[in-house]
């Protein structure tokens, strides 16, 4: 039954040819930075339009030769083979998976209302590494097939406030957001996909219990688990995290380097359980990099993982040590 908790140690970029002595790495960020103060890359957005440059994604980052880049520009060219569409991608866990893909070079797309918000956060970018395709998950009809085309993941960070306030506006309410958006996202979703992770909440199991009643009183804790069972009915390989109230961040006058030195600070332990019983703090450092490892471990697909994080430290972003927490936390058959 116990969790089994692990540290969140400071982020070492991989591959990385070297030992490092964590000790002398205690202040570091989560991700490692690397300065992006590189050359004349291009980044533009695009309304639903197909897209020639994400067609093939696979080779796409071997056979691109542009002579117009620096060496710098080329050692930052994509190396996966994955195209992560990262829907809420501007919002506070979905600013940090950005980040991290970029940081990890892993070619991003992002699904956003406003996407002058990509620019702010994320700066000048390769088109080839972040891609911004304009769009509104309450309305299907954004929702158009380009969208996906060469998409290989999905991580869903959308959300709105439990509470009337400003997010409101506009009829963006947890009905709207939670369910009807993540009913229409994953309606949309080519059977190609190899994984969507979708960040829920803790509570939506019990969301007539108090105190999540309370919490519920606008519906969000419904409408969650509305938007998780459609997920899990789609067919779609998939992965659902669940996390405690979240800290660290947003970071809302964030630029890309100031998000890749963000840190959990001293709350780097990571808990991972199942059965929605967990209750607590979560740093959203910690639920970004959750979602991009559930990507590449294989037994997460098809399951529902609650997750917090206490002080102490963590698996950073060592996928062994995150498969033993995810591993530890498996119950027969999770809410
Ligand atoms: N806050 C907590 O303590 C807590 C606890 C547990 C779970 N959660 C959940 O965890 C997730 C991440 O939370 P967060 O606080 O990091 O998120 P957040 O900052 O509220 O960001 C939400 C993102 O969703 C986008 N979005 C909202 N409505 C949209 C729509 N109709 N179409 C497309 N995109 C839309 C927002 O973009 P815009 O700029 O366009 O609005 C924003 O990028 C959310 O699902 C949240 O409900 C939160």
């Amino acid at each position: 039954m116990a969790s089994t908790r692990f540290t969140l140690s400071p982020a070492i970029d991989l591959p990385l040819p070297i030992k490092v002595s964590t000790a002398s790495l205690q202040s570091a960020p989560l991700f490692s930075f690397r300065p992006l103060n590189s050359p004349p890359f291009r980044y533009t957005w695009k309304r639903n339009v197909a897209a020639a440059s994400v067609s093939g994604s696979n080779a796409v980052s071997e056979q691109v030769v542009d002579t117009t880049q620096d060496a710098q520009a080329t050692i930052s060219r994509p190396s996966s083979s994955k195209l992560v569409l990262v829907v809420g991608g501007t919002g506070g866990v979905g600013q940090l998976v950005v980040a991290s893909l970029l940081d990890r070079n892993i070619r991003a797309r992002l699904l956003l209302r406003n996407p002058e918000k990509a620019t702010t956060l994320f700066g000048e970018q390769d088109e080839e590494k972040l891609q911004v395709r304009l769009g509104d998950t309450r309305n299907p009809k954004d929702l158009d097939p380009s969208i996906f085309e060469g998409v290989t993941h999905v991580i869903c960070c959308t959300g709105t406030t439990a509470f009337p306030s400003r997010r409101w506006d506009g009829d963006n309410t947890p009905e709207r957001v939670d369910w009807d958006g993540v009913r229409n996202l994953v309606s949309a979703l080519p059977s190609s996909l190899k994984r969507i992770v979708l960040v829920s909440s803790v509570g939506v199991t019990k969301f007539n219990e108090l105190p999540w009643s309370i919490m519920n009183l606008f519906g969000v804790l419904k409408y969650k688990k509305m938007g998780e069972d459609f997920v899990r009915n789609s067919g779609l390989p998939y992965t659902i995290i669940r996390p405690g109230r979240l800290t660290d961040g947003p970071y809302t006058s964030y630029d890309l380097n100031t998000l890749l030195k963000a840190t959990a600070g001293e709350r780097r332990a990571v808990v991972i359980d199942q059965g929605d019983k967990l209750v607590g703090e979560v740093s959203r450092l910690v639920v970004a990099e959750a979602c991009i490892q559930a990507l590449d471990i294989n037994f997460t697909e098809g399951q529902i993982y609650e997750i917090n994080s206490v002080e102490g430290e963590g698996p950073g972003n060592d996928t062994r040590k995150w498969e033993e927490l995810f591993k530890a936390a498996e119950k027969p058959l999770p809410l």
